[in-house]
């Protein structure tokens, strides 16, 4: 079941089915047989026959059409299983660089040759100045069927994005450039296991925003890393701070003698790795106190390791014997910050990188969200912050406050959504989410059937759950709607996801 098999009803033109696989965490192992471990890596080659008017792509150095619909791809680099992936459907491509092309359903692919023409290859290039050669010849994209369940997938030389992505401002491009750090984070230098995961997601994050510093500058960056803090605060008070999966290393396998019967992998996939991990390396950043030194680090560990799996104390025995004087000072046991406890305690980062750079865009946005929230609204001061020209993600801070200090005074969200439908009626998937959230905390039911929409539109887990956490946690028209909105959905969802939202309904789950 984890090759996901669409009906043309769930693909974006509707017209012809499509199939895809997801192999992270550890599903490939019902694709093919093989070592479905990311400790393993090799290369592979695969013929792949489609019937007439279909196409396939793959995960792969090269790739040639033979007679007979048959498409014969070869990855010429060693890779872990995960990043094995196929899909076939009704696509084409159009190219957006001199390595890059996307590719599309036909009714997409305007849209998505707008999004990123003439904009990857900057992405690219900067990312081999701090990060070394890449090494995977092309980058392309393909645009999935809307319930792609993720942001990204880092497929080699192909990553998979969610249709979300097509924003027409190329305000999302964070995930791209997310994707594109895993060439050298996750791609080339792997964990070994899954249970340190965040040496894949921590080290990218880091990546991503060192070259969104290097394209947006540091002040944007800043504020797209506080929204990302504040994901981790929402994740770790759903959760609670001493969770076992908030840790950096999670325990996937049971002792010998254990009646803990150990991690799926796949649930390993919440904030803590990104950005408690993005925190932790911000901190050996920060314990070497230049940027380019640092920067000169990550290249030597990514040429140190590179087509190799490594656990954590590779990574950090390295970075000890890269700066003597650091190990010389005992770096890695300093009280309340030793690497030990960074890595095996749950909780909330015991270091946070200085964001006061963004705080430019922050404070007006703060300011803002504090007046919404006051009793008896202070028109006069609202009506006289423009927010027109705010960024996409100045509004997404903004609307994590306001859902922050939700359930708002009475009559409070009603105007704000009149005053601004730049955010009610927003077409942006990060900004349809969050005022779903509003909306839910709210209890606005005039609002529900956006939540309603937004969930048919698309199935991607970072914004379902939350969403039926949401309603779950609500009243009882939010719970009916959850249930209404899960049984007319379920099907076209990732069986993944699905199990999840099972889990949050009550309802009974695979595992
Ligand atoms: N590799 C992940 C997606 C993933 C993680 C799939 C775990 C299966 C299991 C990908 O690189 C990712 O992190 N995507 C993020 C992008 C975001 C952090 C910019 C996503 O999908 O939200
Ligand atoms: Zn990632």
């Amino acid at each position: 079941p984890q090759v996901c098999w669409l009906a043309p009803e769930q693909t974006a033109g509707k017209q012809k089915p499509y199939m895809y696989t997801q192999g992270q965490a550890v599903l490939n192992r019902s694709f093919f047989p093989g070592f479905d471990t990311p400790s393993v890596k090799c290369t592979y080659s695969a013929t792949v026959k489609v019937p007439e008017g279909f196409t396939a792509v793959m995960s792969a150095t090269s790739w040639e059409k033979q007679e007979d619909n048959t498409f014969v791809f070869k990855m010429s680099q060693p890779i872990p299983s995960y990043l094995i992936a196929l899909a076939v459907g009704d696509i084409v491509s159009a190219d957006v660089g001199p390595r890059s092309r996307v590719w599309a359903e036909p009714c997409l692919i305007e849209a998505a040759k707008e999004e990123y023409d003439g904009v990857i290859e900057e992405f690219l290039a900067v990312g081999e100045k701090l990060f070394g050669p890449y090494v995977w010849g092309r980058y392309d994209i393909l645009f999935m069927p809307p319930s792609f369940p993720f942001g990204g997938m880092e497929n080699p030389c192909l990553t998979f994005v969610t249709p979300c992505l097509l924003a027409g401002d190329r305000s999302l491009a964070d995930v791209i450039i997310h994707e594109i750090s895993h060439s050298w984070f996750g791609n080339l230098v792997t964990n070994a296991s899954w249970g340190e995961f965040w040496l894949n997601e921590g080290f990218t994050m880091y990546a991503q925003r060192r070259i969104s510093t290097e394209v947006y500058g540091l002040a944007y960056t800043c504020l797209e890393a506080a929204t990302g803090r504040a994901l981790l605060r929402q994740h770790m008070d759903n959760t609670g701070e001493d969770h076992p999966l908030n840790k950096l290393r999670v325990v996937i396998e049971p002792g010998p003698f254990s009646l803990f019967l150990g991690v799926n992998p796949d649930d390993t996939y919440n904030e803590t790795p990104y950005e408690k991990g993005y925190c932790f390396v911000s901190y050996l950043a920060h314990l070497v106190g230049d940027q380019s030194k640092f920067d000169a680090f990550l290249q030597a560990y990514v040429n140190r390791f590179k087509f190799q799996s490594i656990t954590a104390d590779d990574a950090l025995g390295f970075f000890l014997e890269y700066f003597p004087e650091l190990k010389e000072k005992g770096v890695d046991s300093i009280p309340g910050l030793e690497f030990d406890r960074w890595l095996n305690t749950p909780g909330w980062p015991p270091y946070l990188p200085d964001l006061s750079p963004g705080e430019q865009l922050m404070k007006p946005a703060d300011e803002l969200a504090a007046l919404w929230a006051a009793d008896g609204l202070n028109v006069e001061a609202i009506e006289a912050v423009d927010i027109t020209a705010w960024r996409t993600y100045q509004l997404v801070y903004f609307l994590d406050q306001v859902l922050q200090k939700s359930p708002l005074p009475k009559g409070n969200v009603e105007r704000l959504s009149e005053m601004y439908p730049k955010i009610s009626k927003a077409q942006n998937a990060e900004l349809r989410l969050r005022w779903c959230q509003i909306v839910l905390k709210n209890n606005l039911e005039a609002e529900y059937g956006k939540v309603k929409d937004f969930l048919h539109s698309q199935g991607k887990q970072k914004y379902t759950l939350p969403l039926y956490r949401a309603m779950w946690g609500g009243s009882e028209s939010a719970r009916a709607l959850a249930m209404e909105t899960f049984s007319a959905t379920a099907p076209q969802l990732h069986v993944n996801v699905q199990n999840y939202v099972k889990k949050i309904l009550g309802l009974e789950a695979a595992e």
